[in-house]
């Protein structure tokens, strides 16, 4: 049976402008896996969505001094004209405030889990701040970590070590908001009981083949020393409503409405489309792999909480793969909106196009460990690759051809050893390239690529057509045929990565060639340009580019 594919990122909370570590660890790999499975003709939709709820919509509308709705629309906006002009594009982008049924499918879980007893009530104590005369949920409350003593873990979550526990649990606790020293204060909450849930996940977890070894062994971890049960309510006013009589004031956690986000806002998406329960079958159908891609911070949520909730709710699928990226640092360190580190989307495009963007932040992308972004390593990749490497073979060859062929594929590709070398190094190419991409090793399918064009530039010097010209011209033609399907089966490899200036180099190509579906699948078999068709070069697609001023400035301040 032939596969779908239903991809999710991470949905952005609605008070940033995504920078570059979001984008190269989450939406882009993210988009470049969309982009590769609709090359290869697999079905699959690509899902997100902003996470309206929480405390960090909060603090940005009493800082902003806006309603959180206003914060999110304001922020929504920026978040997709941002996306879109790295062509990040989703099949979907919704928003879990906005969403038509989000409350009530995440009341549903709720409920549910309630009814078969995975739901405790306690009275509890909780951190509540005097003078701002509020209770101090996640956020609003900050200290040193209980589990790596790391400064500045918020009342929910470490973002140095990637724990997860109760707030009361923080080492020297103060209120986000001014700073005093919380009181604890009794309140009533409602907590999932994850310790039942223990054996299935371990069990499904330990089943896990080719999932990367941080998702697989963190997960294991954190299921493996034990799981207690944790607070899904809150005493805030921004939220799901807890769907319960006797808790009118209270919402649902934000980290149990958000996930939940990636089911109504598929069911939105093609309700939309007029197809009222199409949205079922890619969340219950076996044919169908769910893939989440997250930053390494989302991962117990992903691989425990989440994967939980489903298995509580009993009727959709868990997901096939999490692969989750480390993290991207600017100057040694994390990039963070609320730190104000290092780049955002926004800033770099306004200085470089798209394609540029995505080219160096997957070609550093952090999988498996951290990376680093700097701008003269973004400057020499693009130079050195992109504009040295594959521009300039698209160039040369394009250029002979057309000095020397009329801007005609020559014919007589098949027969020499210079061709069959040619067709071996490209089927290794598309061979390397759908492994790597298969497994979401985007960095390594890219380096395949970047691999075939300097392969394509030595065959091109070995050739030396511009001797072969004068001396033996069928030769000539037929060595220049084998070349133009390099260049063209870097063009081809290149569309999930860098899709606009590929698509100008594919179209060069326009009518000699196979499609690019069909190219993916048999590259290296057997030649697939059409003799006698013209190819018109689309002049210098990858120009040089130099070091931004900043640029410079900010890296010599490191
Ligand atoms: N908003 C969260 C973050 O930025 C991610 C939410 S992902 C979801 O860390 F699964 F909950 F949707
Ligand atoms: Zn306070």
């Amino acid at each position: 049976m032939q596969r779908r594919v239903l991809i999710t990122a991470a949905l952005p909370y609605a008070n940033n402008h995504p920078h570059l570590g979001h984008v190269a660890g989450v939406y882009l790999p993210a988009d470049t896996y969309h982009r590769y499975l609709k090359l290869t003709g697999v079905e699959s939709i690509f899902i997100c969505g902003s996470d309206d709820h929480g405390v960090p919509i909060m603090i940005s509308a009493r800082e902003e001094n806006i309603s959180p709705p206003d914060v999110v629309k304001r922020y929504r906006d920026i978040q997709e004209k941002v996306f879109s002009s790295l062509r990040i594009e989703f099949d979907h982008y919704s928003g879990t405030s906005t969403c038509e049924g989000h409350d009530e499918l995440a009341q549903e879980f709720f409920l549910k889990l309630r009814e078969q007893g995975d739901i405790d009530e306690k009275v509890t104590d909780q951190f509540r701040c005097s003078s701002c005369e509020m209770f101090l949920p996640d956020r609003y409350v900050e200290g040193t970590c209980p589990l790596c003593r790391a400064e500045g873990a918020r009342g929910d979550q470490c973002d140095s070590c990637g724990g997860a526990f109760e707030q009361d649990m923080l080492i020297d606790p103060f209120c986000a908001n001014c700073g005093s020293a919380p009181e604890l204060t009794s309140t009533r909450h409602w907590f999932f009981r994850l310790d039942r849930y223990e054996q299935r996940l371990g069990e499904w977890l330990e089943s896990r083949e080719g999932w990367r070894d941080n998702v697989r062994n963190f997960a294991l971890g954190t299921v493996n020393g034990g799981l207690p049960a944790r607070c899904i309510t809150r005493d805030l006013d921004w939220g799901v409503p807890v769907p319960l009589e006797e808790a009118k004031d209270k919402v649902l956690y934000v980290w149990f409405d958000a996930p939940v986000g990636y089911i109504s806002f598929t069911r939105e998406m093609f309700r939309a489309r007029g197809q009222e329960e199409e949205w079922r079958s890619w969340w219950t159908g076996d044919d169908v792999d769910i893939v989440h891609f997250l930053g390494k911070d989302n991962i117990i949520f992903h691989a425990v909480i989440w994967p939980a909730m489903l298995l509580g709710h009993d009727e959709f699928r868990l997901p096939a793969d999490i692969p989750a990226n480390e993290y991207l640092n600017f100057k040694g360190e994390k990039f963070s909106k609320s730190r104000g580190v290092g780049v955002t989307a926004e800033e770099i495009l306004e200085l470089f196009e798209a394609d540029r963007v995505r080219y160096y932040l997957t070609a550093i992308a952090p999988e498996g460990k951290d990376s680093s972004f700097t701008w003269e390593d973004f400057i020499q990749r693009n130079n050195d690759e992109l504009s040295d490497v594959i521009g300039n073979l698209a160039h040369r060859v394009f250029t002979f051809t057309s000095k020397n062929f009329d801007s005609k594929i020559p014919g007589g590709v098949e027969e020499s050893p210079f061709a069959t070398e040619v067709f071996q190094v490209l089927r290794e190419a598309r061979q390397g390239w759908t492994s790597a991409l298969n497994r979401q090793r985007f960095r390594e399918a890219l380096d395949k690529v970047v691999t075939l064009a300097r392969h394509g530039n030595r065959l091109f010097d070995a050739a030396a057509p511009w001797k072969s010209r004068k001396t033996d011209p069928v030769a000539c033609g037929r060595d220049l045929a084998a070349l133009l399907e390099v260049v063209h089966g870097v063009s081809v490899l290149l569309l999930p990565f860098v899709p606009q200036s590929a698509a100008r180099l594919v179209g060069a190509f326009e009518q000699a060639a196979a499609p690019a579906s069909e190219v993916v699948s048999v590259l290296g078999e057997r030649p697939l340009l059409q003799p006698g068709q013209p190819v018109t070069g689309p002049g210098i697609v990858y120009p040089r580019l130099e070091l931004p001023d900043d640029g410079e400035e900010s890296d010599s301040g490191s």
